[in-house]
C-alpha cells in the first residue's frame, strides 16, 4: 500500500471518481440486468403457469363431458378383453382421459410456445414417464404438502414450473386407477388393460412440469427486450469512467489548487502559531516569574510604608511637640526681646548714671584738692608752730641761761625752762613729723588724686566704650531678636505646615495602603492569571505543534508523500 502513500489529493480524487463511477456503473447495470431477468423469470413463471391452468381447464372441460362411462361400456360389448382392442378404439378411450387430454394439448403446444412438457411419477404407467432422482425430489415435496399448488425450479438455464396432479373420483380417475374390484373386465384391469392400482380420492400420482431453455426462448424471441453483451457494456463503463474523470480533473483542477495554497497558508501561519505560542508560553512564565517579584516587592512596599507610616506619625507628633516648642520659644524669644530692651534701657542708665560717676569723681576731686589746699594750710600752720617753737627753745634757752645765772634760785627755773625746751623739741620733733607727713600725704593726696584721675578717666573712657559696644550689641541682639522672632514665626507657620502636610501625608499613606493591598490582591490574581496563562500557552503550544503535525498530515494528504 505505499504507493497510496505516495498518491496526491488530486490523484485520490481521481481514482475515487473512476472506482465509484465504474462500481456505480457496474451495480447500475448488474441492477438493471438482475430486475430485466427477475421480470424475465417472471414472465416465463406466469407463462408456464397459464399453460399449467390451459391444462387443467381442458381436463376439466374433458372431464365435464363425461364421455367416458359410455365410452367404457361402448368397448365393453365391442370386445372381450382389451388385447382384441384396435389402437384406434384405444385412442378413443384415451381422448375421454382428462388427464391423458391435459397431456395431449400440453405436448402439442409446446414448440410453439417454447417449453417442453413433461409428466412424471414415482409409480407409473408409462416407463417413460419414471421420475429420476431430481424428479422425485419434487415430487416428495408435493407429496409431503398437499396444499402446495406448485413449484418454480430455476437453475439458470432453464426454467421449470411444476404442479401435482391427483386423484379425483370426479374426473373418473378411479375408473382406470381405482379398486380393481370395479374392473369392466372383472379381473382386476381397466378398460385399457392395465392393472388398477386401487388408489384413493387425492393421491398424488404424477406431476406436470413446463420447462424453459432460456438460450432457446432468446433465439427464438426477436422481439424481447435487448440485452447488449458485456463487452459493449464494459467498453461503455470505460467510456463513461474516461468522460467522467476528464470532467472530474477539469472541475477540481481549481479547488485543489486553492486547498494546495491554503494547506501552504495554514502550514506557515501553524508555524507561526507555534512559535507564537512558544513565545506566549515564555512570556507567560516571565510574567509569572515578575508577578511573583512583584508581590515580594509588595509585601516589602507594604512594610516600607507601614515604616513610612510610623514615621509620618512620629513626624506629626514631633511637629506638633516642635510647634509647642517654636511657641514656647516665641514667648522666650519675646521675653528675651524685652529683657533685651530693658537691658539697651540699663545701659542707657549706666551711661547716664557713669555721667554722673565722671561729675562725681570730678567734684570729688575738686574736694580733694580743697583738701590739699587744707593740709597746705596746715602745712602753713605747722611752720608757724615750728616758728612758735623755735622761739620757744630760743626763750627757753634763754631762760636756761637766766637761771643759771641766777644759781639756786632759779635752779627751779631751770629746770622748767629745759623742760619748756624740751617740750619745745617735742613740739619741733612733732611739727617736723607733721610737716613730713603732710608733704607726704599731699604727695600721696596728688598722687592718689592723679592716680585716681588717670584711671578713673581711663576707667570711664573704657566704660563709655564698653557701654557704647553693649548697646551697640545689644541693638544687635535686638535685631537677632528680631530675626530669631520672625524666624520662629517662619519656624512655627512651618510647623504647622508640616503637621498638616504630616496629617496629608498619613491620609495618603492610608490610601497607599490600601492601594498596595489591592495590588497585592490583584498581583495574586495576576500571579494566578500568569499561571493559568502559563498552562494554556503550554496547551497552546501543544496544540499548536497538534496542528502543525495536523496541516504536515494535511499536506501529505494533499501532495502526497515525497
Ligand atoms: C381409461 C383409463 C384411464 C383413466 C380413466 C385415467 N387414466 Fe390415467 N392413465 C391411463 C393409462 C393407460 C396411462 C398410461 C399412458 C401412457 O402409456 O402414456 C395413464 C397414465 C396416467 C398418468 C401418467 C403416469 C403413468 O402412470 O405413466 C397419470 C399421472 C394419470 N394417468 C393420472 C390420471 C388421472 C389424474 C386420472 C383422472 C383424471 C386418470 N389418470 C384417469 C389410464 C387411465
Amino acid at each position: 500500500m505505499e504507493w497510496m502513500n505516495r498518491l496526491s489529493l488530486k490523484a485520490r480524487l481521481l481514482v475515487i471518481v473512476f472506482f465509484s463511477i465504474s462500481i456505480c456503473s457496474f451495480i447500475a447495470i448488474s441492477g438493471f440486468l438482475y430486475f430485466n431477468k427477475q421480470e424475465f423469470y417472471r414472465g416465463i413463471t406466469e407463462k408456464s403457469r397459464a399453460i399449467h391452468l390451459r391444462l387443467d381447464a381442458a381436463a376439466h372441460y374433458v372431464a365435464t363431458q363425461d364421455g367416458l362411462g359410455p365410452v367404457i361400456d361402448r368397448m365393453k360389448a365391442k370386445y372381450k378383453s382389451p388385447e382384441e382392442m384396435t389402437k384406434e378404439d384405444k385412442e378413443i378411450v384415451l381422448k375421454q382421459v382428462p388427464i391423458v387430454a391435459a397431456m395431449k394439448i400440453g405436448s402439442k403446444d409446446a414448440d410453439k410456445d417454447n417449453y417442453e412438457f413433461r409428466i412424471f411419477s414415482d409409480e407409473p404407467r408409462n416407463k417413460d414417464n419414471s421420475a429420476t432422482k431430481e424428479e422425485l425430489e419434487i415430487f416428495m415435496k408435493f407429496k409431503a404438502d398437499s396444499a402446495l399448488k406448485d413449484l418454480v425450479v430455476n437453475n439458470g438455464e432453464t426454467l421449470t414450473v411444476f404442479r401435482p396432479v391427483r386423484l379425483e373420483k370426479e374426473k373418473g380417475c378411479f375408473k382406470c386407477h381405482g379398486d380393481p374390484q370395479t374392473s369392466p373386465w372383472n379381473n382386476g384391469k381397466d378398460i385399457l388393460g392395465y392393472k388398477m392400482e386401487n388408489w384413493e380420492e387425492g393421491k398424488l400420482h404424477g406431476v406436470f412440469a413446463i420447462k424453459t431453455d432460456f438460450n432457446k426462448l432468446k433465439l427464438a424471441s426477436s422481439n424481447h427486450d435487448f440485452i447488449p453483451p458485456e463487452g459493449i457494456l464494459i467498453l461503455g463503463i470505460i467510456l463513461g469512467a474516461v468522460i467522467a474523470l476528464i470532467m472530474a480533473t477539469l472541475m477540481i483542477k481549481k479547488p485543489i489548487q486553492g486547498l494546495s495554497a491554503i494547506t501552504n497558508d495554514l502550514n506557515t501561519s501553524g508555524t507561526q502559531v507555534s512559535s507564537a505560542a512558544t513565545q506566549i508560553a515564555t512570556s507567560a512564565e516571565e510574567l509569572s516569574q515578575a508577578t511573583t517579584q512583584q508581590a515580594a516587592s509588595l509585601q516589602e512596599t507594604s512594610a516600607s510604608i507601614e515604616e513610612i507610616s510610623s514615621m509620618v506619625s512620629n513626624n506629626t507628633s514631633n511637629a506638633q511637640e516642635a510647634s509647642l516648642i517654636s511657641e514656647k520659644s516665641l514667648g522666650s524669644t519675646q521675653r528675651g526681646k524685652e529683657v533685651v530692651d530693658h537691658m539697651i534701657k540699663a545701659i542707657g542708665d549706666i551711661n547716664i548714671s557713669n555721667a554722673g560717676i565722671a561729675d562725681q569723681i570730678s567734684t570729688t576731686n575738686k574736694e580733694i584738692e580743697n583738701i590739699v589746699k587744707i593740709i597746705n594750710e596746715i602745712g602753713d600752720k605747722t611752720k608757724v608752730i615750728n616758728d612758735i617753737v623755735f622761739q620757744t627753745k630760743l626763750l627757753s634757752f634763754n631762760a636756761s641761761v637766766e637761771a643759771a645765772r641766777a644759781g639756786e634760785q632759779g635752779k627751779g627755773f631751770a629746770v622748767v625752762a629745759e623742760e619748756v625746751g624740751n617740750l619745745a623739741a617735742m613740739s619741733g620733733a612733732a611739727a617736723q613729723e607733721i610737716t613730713s607727713m603732710l608733704e607726704s600725704s599731699i604727695r600721696s593726696v596728688e598722687e592718689i588724686v592723679k592716680r585716681s584721675k588717670d584711671s578713673v578717666g581711663k576707667l570711664i573712657i573704657e566704660g563709655k566704650d564698653k557701654v557704647d559696644s553693649g548697646t551697640k550689641i545689644a541693638h544687635e541682639c535686638e535685631e537677632v531678636f528680631n530675626d530669631i522672632l520672625s524666624n520662629i514665626s517662619n519656624v512655627s507657620r512651618m510647623v504647622s505646615e508640616i503637621s498638616s502636610a504630616s496629617q496629608e501625608q498619613s491620609q495618603g499613606i492610608r490610601e497607599i495602603t490600601k492601594a498596595v493591598a489591592q495590588l497585592d490582591q490583584v498581583t495574586h490574581q495576576n500571579t494566578s492569571t500568569a499561571s493559568q496563562s502559563s498552562s494554556a500557552a503550554g496547551n497552546l503550544s501543544s496544540q499548536a505543534s497538534q496542528l502543525n503535525a495536523l496541516v504536515q498530515s494535511l499536506v501529505r494528504t494533499i501532495e502526497g508523500d515525497k
